[in-house]
């Protein structure tokens, strides 16, 4: 299976009661692994998670930290753009070079640098000595 094939398939799990919007996450590992998340609302909705962040803790939880690529697909008018929590998350296992691939239902996509959607990122370097 490949990574959108992965993301259609998990969006379908995703449980969202409040939003009623569906997002599937797919990403590959520098090993070639695929893991998956989709959003978990709650009724405390501050309480609710990604569907990107899904998918960083299962590839944590399989004992992997290096995050090649990932797609991210919803039944959007336009392809869904990860919020600027999850663009954090992602910069924590990706690189400025890791390709983010936004997507709609009806198939449109857009590919984007970790970089690009997220420059002047606060990083490790900024905690440099400590
Ligand atoms: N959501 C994601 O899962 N990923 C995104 O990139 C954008 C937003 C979820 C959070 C919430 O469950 C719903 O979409 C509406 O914000």
């Amino acid at each position: 299976m490949n990574l959108k094939e992965a993301a259609i398939t998990v969006r379908e799990n995703a449980y969202v009661p409040y939003s009623n919007f569906k997002v599937g996450a797919a990403l590959r590992t520098a090993g070639g692994t695929i893991h998956v998340g989709c959003n978990v609302e709650n009724v405390a909705y501050p309480e609710g998670t990604c569907a990107e962040a899904g998918a960083i803790a299962a590839m944590v939880a399989a004992g992997e930290r290096e995050l090649a690529a990932i797609y991210v697909i919803a039944d959007s008018p336009t392809p869904v753009s990860p919020c600027g929590g999850c663009r954090q998350k992602l910069a924590e296992f990706g690189k400025g070079d890791t390709r983010v691939t936004m997507a709609t239902t009806a198939g449109a996509e857009e590919t984007m640098t970790l970089a690009e959607l997220l420059p002047g990122a606060f990083n490790a370097d900024h905690m440099a000595g400590r």
